[in-house]
């Protein structure tokens, strides 16, 4: 081949930083991952058991496009029960793989090329990367741990364009942990009332919350209409492999996006929409048990953390703590690669996440608590060492 094939969007695509990091860590012994993203624990037992059972009895064909209707159904009702916002289970709902499936939805379904979408960092790593691959320009405004991580509204007018489309939020945040307040959200609502956007809400940590309360942007009074609001399963259930996320907007944004699906998925996995449903039948006493032991793990690191003098913002959502590694006067890729070469500790450098991560690193703490117990001690050794 003389030249590339591949698209430029693509070739110029940036590898994540979390992937490179962790191509290193895979060659290591001994490592404690305080990296990971995703639950430690198995999904709970009726949860799996009705993902088996499911295959046994012969379910292993395709659904509807837009999964199970009984799924959708029932995701209706419990986000009404939680959040008083109510979509229609058969014009507005689709049930996705992933919430990744389900933001790349979204971004195909309302971007031309050029169009621009506001994106407060740090967050997911992959959201610049959708955006891109849906031909959209992505938009990043930094948000401060002055400001407890809250996405700053006047920030984000000043960066509202002409061929701003959207802006796309993500609260419980990745990698912060920070849980948007109402009030931030209203602005962010009142926003896109005045230049006329559309607002993607990523709520997938939606029930990993410590003392603070989740607010579904759908919920804001006016929201619903201009909001597509993602959710999952893999963050609150433990069931990061069993790939079940979903969309709910308006009918017509709906349709834009079935039609994607339709195109390019068919039907998320039918075994894993059997999982789904038990999940959101039984898998509530699951879920707080999962939850009590995130918070007990919580208090342990980011009390950890602070000792140790690297200033760590109080998370209320999600499983991450985001300390401030500065004063060290290390920036934050040479701090986590040499507390991995050096104590064996693996954490993601904040500039993985985008603009306002640098200077921070993301500790997750989906991970043992005697696991993190020790990677405190790995990291007060190396803090004496070169704090
Ligand atoms: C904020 C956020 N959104 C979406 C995803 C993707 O989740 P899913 O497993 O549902 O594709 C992740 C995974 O880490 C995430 O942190």
């Amino acid at each position: 081949m003389k030249h590339s094939y591949l698209a430029q969007r693509v070739a110029t695509l940036k590898p994540s930083g979390i992937r490179k990091f962790f191509d290193i860590v895979a060659t290591m012994k001994d490592v404690i991952s305080l990296g990971i993203g995703e639950p430690d624990f198995v999904t709970p037992p009726p949860i799996l058991q009705a993902g088996i059972q499911s295959l046994q009895n012969g379910e292993t064909h395709y659904t509807s496009n837009a999964g199970r209707l009984d799924l959708r159904q029932e995701l209706s009702d419990h986000l009404d029960r939680l959040y008083g916002v109510r979509y229609d289970p058969v014009t507005e709902m689709v049930i996705t793989v992933g919430v990744s499936e389900a933001l790349y939805l979204a971004l195909t379904a309302i971007l031309d090329p050029g169009d621009e979408v506001i994106i407060p960092t740090p967050c997911f790593v992959a959201y610049q990367a959708e955006v891109i691959l849906a031909g959209g320009v992505p938009v990043e405004v930094p948000s401060r741990m002055e400001d407890n991580f809250q996405p700053n509204p006047e920030a984000i007018e000043a960066a509202i364009t002409s061929r701003t489309k959207a802006i796309l939020i993500g609260y419980p945040n990745n990698p912060t942990g920070a849980v948007a307040s109402r009030d931030t959200l209203q602005e962010i609502l009142c926003l896109s009332d005045k230049y006329d956007l559309i607002v993607i809400s990523d709520e997938i940590y939606d029930r990993l919350v410590y003392g603070l309360p989740h607010v579904c942007f759908a919920s804001l009074q006016g929201g619903r209409g201009r909001t597509i609001t993602l959710g999952g399963f893999s963050k609150d259930y433990a069931m990061t492999g069993w790939r079940i996320g979903y969309a709910a907007a308006p009918a017509e944004l709906l349709k834009g996006m079935l039609r994607i699906h339709q195109y390019t998925i068919m039907s998320a996995p039918t075994m894993a929409q059997a999982a789904a449903l038990e999940a959101l039948k039984t898998g509530e006493p699951h879920l707080q048990d999962m939850l009590a032991e995130f918070d007990r793990r919580r208090k342990l690191i980011v009390g950890g953390l602070n000792d140790l003098g690297l200033p760590t913002f109080e998370p209320h959502g999600a499983f991450y703590a985001f300390p401030k590694i500065a004063a060290t006067g290390m920036d934050d890729e040479t701090f986590s690669e040499m507390l991995l070469e050096e104590e064996r500790v693996a954490i993601v450098p904040g500039s993985a996440f985008g603009a306002g991560g640098e200077g921070f690193a993301r500790c997750s703490y989906a991970t043992a608590y005697e696991k993190i117990e020790e990677a405190l001690q790995r990291l007060e050794r190396f803090m004496k060492r070169h704090g």
